[in-house]
């Protein structure tokens, strides 16, 4: 089989395009365009099939897995595909263990080291048990992601652009040295041992709720991440479709209620439009894949991550 690799401004960008197997996949194709340009590695590849002209529907992405053959429509001999750079790319596990690891590294570094006296503070420093809980709070939290990114999360896309990194990195470490800046501060009132006790009480069990939402999340996929999106079942996501965000929100509030900054509450309000933001589009993308025609289940109905406001 004959493949003709073209950008998307038409000019070719294998010369003489590659000849394949007729029993070819998209992988192999992707293979083999790497092995002549060198640079460009199968996940930097987005593959698609040509447009018709006037066409306004979105281009048919070539899937990986597939058979060539099953994207020739009708003549088997030639085939061909439009190639887009995605740009460098790195894992999803590189991707969220760089994010993590700022907060888990910083916020330490703030109640352990003099760095106030940098600030101009140069009295003794007494730190509150609020401070050390939050301290254990807040590693815990971090932690937990980590081990979750590594021993629970089944991604369906492999890899994430290498520019995510710096933004993700950029929004985690700043907020978290925020953060850490004013709850271990030199000048910080603590607030009562009730309310301290009542915040990280609510937020202990938000954390345990989530990692056991991540649990269901992880058995809707097989080990190798295929199965794509299925209806999450069982615990809060009877009720609501992003479980695992409304018991985030949550945890940040029980911190927020046990230590009591401005910069604690502005995180979990900046966290939770962004969050709320993927839940539409995640709600959104149930209802089609559920729409109850053609023997598909129907998505039930369903708060999307505040019952009972949204
Ligand atoms: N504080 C913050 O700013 C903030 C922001 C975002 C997230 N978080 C925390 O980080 C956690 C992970 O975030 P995330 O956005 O990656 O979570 P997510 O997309 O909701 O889900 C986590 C995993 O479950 C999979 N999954 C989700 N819905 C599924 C479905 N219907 N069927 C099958 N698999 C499904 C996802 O697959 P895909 O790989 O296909 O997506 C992903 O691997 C969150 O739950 C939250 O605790 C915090």
């Amino acid at each position: 089989m004959k493949v003709t690799v073209v950008s998307r401004s038409g000019r070719e960008v294998i010369k003489g395009g590659l000849d394949l197997n007729d029993s070819a996949t998209v992988a192999d194709l992707q293979e083999a365009i790497h092995r002549r340009t060198k640079k460009f590695y199968p996940s930097r590849q987005r593959l698609t099939l040509p447009q018709k002209p006037g066409t306004k529907e979105r281009p048919v992405v070539l899937n990986y897995k597939k058979s060539l053959k099953e994207y020739c429509d009708g003549n088997a001999e030639n085939l061909t595909v439009v190639f887009k750079d995605l740009g460098p790319q790195v894992s999803y596990r590189t991707l969220f263990f760089c994010e993590y690891f700022g907060p888990l590294f910083l916020y330490p570094v703030f109640y352990y080291f003099p760095v106030y006296q940098f600030f101009g503070y140069k009295g003794e420093r007494v730190i509150h048990p609020v401070q050390t809980y939050a301290l254990y709070y807040w590693c815990f939290h971090y932690f937990k992601r980590i081990m979750e990114t590594f021993f629970v999360h089944r991604f369906s896309h492999a890899t994430s652009p290498l520019a995510n990194v710096f933004r993700n990195c950029a929004y985690y470490w700043s907020f978290g040295s925020y953060i850490a800046y004013y709850v271990n501060h030199p000048l910080y009132t603590p607030v009562g041992d009730l309310q301290m006790k009542i915040g990280f009480g609510i937020g202990l069990v938000c954390q345990l709720a989530n990692f056991y939402c991540h649990i269901l999340l992880r058995n809707l996929r097989s080990p190798d991440g295929n199965g794509g999106y299925q209806i999450p079942q069982g615990f809060l996501f009877n009720i609501v479709t992003c479980a695992n965000y409304t018991t985030e929100i949550y945890q940040w509030l029980g911190f927020n209620i046990a230590t009591q900054t401005v910069a604690g509450y502005i995180f979990m309000v900046v966290a939770a439009l962004i969050m709320t933001n993927w839940a539409l589009a995640k709600h959104r993308r149930l209802k089609k894949l559920f729409d109850g025609k053609e023997g598909r289940p129907k998505y039930p109905r369903r708060w999307v991550i505040l019952p009972p406001f949204l």
